[in-house]
């Protein structure tokens, strides 16, 4: 039985910065995802403080918010089958010193916080995401 899924998807300031979101979105395409909505925007920090509001009793909060905001970012809605999970294995480890050989983050990240994607990491947090960025 077909269960395709939509998830979020961004190409952080670090790899738009260095061109590298062609080439990101093509192991999207070769790893059988379809790019159903997307487009390219630089946030305000209260946007990113919003988005990432589930991590703002974290310490890296403020940073991690500053550098969301810092510049371009790509953002897709992603579609295959268990997109959330497919796309989370296909991301790597929040780490790049931890993510696995052949995943986007081990390949162009460049550390935890310039990591080069986010990813929804549930199928709620998907729809809340998708929501927060293609709401007509
Ligand atoms: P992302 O998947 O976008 O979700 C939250 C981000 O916080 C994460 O990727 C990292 O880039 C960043 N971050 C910074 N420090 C940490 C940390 N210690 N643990 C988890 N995420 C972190």
């Amino acid at each position: 039985m077909s269960n395709s899924e939509h998830t979020l998807s961004i190409i952080k300031p670090d790899a738009v910065e260095r061109s590298l979101d062609k080439e990101i979105k093509n192991i999207f395409l070769a790893n059988g995802f379809k790019i159903v909505k997307e487009k390219k925007i630089q946030l305000e920090k209260s946007d990113a403080e919003k988005f990432y509001k589930v991590h703002e009793t974290k310490p890296f909060y403020n940073d991690l918010c500053a550098y969301l905001s810092s510049g371009p970012i790509v953002v897709m809605v992603l579609e295959k089958e268990n997109a959330v999970l497919a796309n989370r294995d296909l991301m790597g480890a929040t780490d790049p010193n931890q993510a696995e050989e052949g995943t986007i983050r081990k390949k162009y990240g460049i550390s935890i916080d310039k990591n080069s994607v986010h990813g929804s990491d549930s199928t709620e947090n998907a729809k809340i995401e998708i929501d927060f960025f293609f709401k007509d």
